[in-house]
């Protein structure tokens, strides 16, 4: 996912390919009524950081370059990156800071060493700061693209910044390797998303260091594949009221991610991060005749001929009128780098803006591009795409001083 993201935006700028799927790049915005025509990209409408203005680093526990790991992952072809390969191998990760009891199929070369977790955390800051110097760069945001983490759940380790920073001295078996990059960016001010469905940033410790530092915040796991269309379907099934039985979902995928979530702690975190998805479109508490007994089933098996390119498949079993049963399929034959890519750039792009704007914390606006949205623990996260779509715009329409768009039209008819 992340050398995808490296390697389209530098193409992209280069003018040799299309920043297809990114909002930010290629999307537009209504501004007021429908008779007044103002449809601006949104890129013109909010003041984005340019892709030209991007420098990208970061870590790994391999020690290949940006060009040898993008070809390691086989999803964009020799061609492209053979015209960008300068600037790619230039992209060299730090070391990184891991642990394999967090993720139990991978091992590597690339990783710090330490007195205790508080130690890595400043090894980190160190690596922030000095990449921040070398390269000139005015401001950072920070997306995690790790490997899956194992199955965690809140302790009271997370409970604020004291016990976390003590958690961290003693080294706590709570706090996992992607925490450790969170904590660093959060201290340093900077906006965290998270593209994994780990806990990582999702604990009240680090919303309140968000909170203190001024660092917008989203996650958890980039909607892609699968779950993006069940986030499309499950809506329109349910605006009419029909209702469902059973949703089946499998997929075949063989890339590093399939591999890691073929061992069934890893998969344990994702297989929550997608499920929760129908069960808030659904409320099956507001309608039960329809969707309290839904069978909901998600498996990922690891297939390596496929590499990148998953398939997945959906079998809907659907009610209707009088109770009559039907079924929809659904055979998606997806690249689960290049759906991903583009939300990645544009979720950094939309925290930058965030942070200029003098949001911190949850941003719930971005729920858009996760599968399981973060969200204030009084209120339930919105999964239904279209919803997420004109949240996010409205808060665009918000940020600008534009007024929101709610849809109604009486005023044309009056
Ligand atoms: N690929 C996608 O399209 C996609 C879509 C949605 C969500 N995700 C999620 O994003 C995460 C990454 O997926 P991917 O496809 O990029 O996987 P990947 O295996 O291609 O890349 C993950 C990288 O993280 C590195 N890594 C693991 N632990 C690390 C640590 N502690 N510090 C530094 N580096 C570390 C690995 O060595 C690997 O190079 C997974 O949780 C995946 O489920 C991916």
């Amino acid at each position: 996912m992340s050398t995808t993201t490296i390697a389209g935006v530098l193409a992209i700028r280069k003018g040799i390919a299309q920043p297809i799927g990114s909002l930010t790049q290629m999307g537009t915005v209504r501004l007021g009524k429908r008779t007044e025509n103002r449809t601006p990209r949104i890129k013109e409408f909010v003041p984005l950081a340019g892709l030209d203005d991007l420098v990208f680093g970061g870590w790994d526990i391999f020690e290949e370059d940006c060009y040898a790991a993008a070809r390691t992952a086989g999803v964009v072809e020799q061609s492209l990156l053979d015209q960008v390969r300068d600037e790619l191998e230039a992209v060299r990760p730090m070391s990184a800071v891991f642990d394999q009891r967090y993720v139990k199929r991978l091992d590597g070369p690339n990783v710090k060493k330490g007195r205790n977790k508080k130690d890595l955390a400043e090894q980190v800051i160190a690596d922030i700061r000095g990449f921040k110097e070398r390269n000139g760069c005015d401001r950072l945001v920070m997306v995690w693209c790790g490997s899956t983490e194992v199955y965690m759940k809140e302790t009271p380790a997370h409970a604020t910044i004291e016990s976390f920073e003590k958690a961290l001295d003693e080294s706590d078996v709570s706090i996992p390797s992607s925490m450790v990059y969170a904590y660093a960016a959060l201290r340093e001010g900077i906006p965290f998303a998270n593209a994994a469905p780990n806990l990582t940033a999702d604990v009240p410790a680090m919303l309140e260091l968000a909170a203190k530092h001024g660092s917008p915040l989203a996650g958890n796991d980039m909607k892609t594949g699968q779950t993006l269309i069940k986030t499309v379907i499950a809506p329109g099934l349910k605006a009419r009221l029909l209702g469902v039985r059973g949703w089946y979902s499998t997929n075949i995928l063989g890339n590093r991610d399939g591999e890691v979530l073929d061992d069934p702690e890893s998969f344990k975190t994702k297989e929550e991060s997608k499920k929760s998805a129908l069960d808030f479109i659904f409320q099956p508490h507001l309608y039960p005749e329809l969707y309290a007994d839904l069978c909901h089933v998600v498996r990922i098996n690891y297939y390596p001929p496929r590499g990148d390119n998953k398939e997945g498949w959906d079998n809907i079993d659907l009610v209707g009128w009088l109770g009559y049963p039907m079924q929809l399929k659904i055979n998606f034959l997806c690249r689960d780098s290049i759906l991903a890519a583009p939300i990645v750039l544009d979720s950094a792009l939309f925290l930058d803006l965030a942070k200029r704007a003098g949001m911190s914390g949850i941003q719930e606006w971005l729920s858009f591009y996760f599968k399981n949205p973060m969200h204030a623990p009084e209120v339930y996260p919105e999964h239904d795409l279209f919803i997420q779509l004109m949240k996010l715009k409205n808060t665009l329409r918000y940020m600008m001083g534009e007024e929101l768009i709610t849809h109604l039209g009486r005023e044309y008819y009056d």
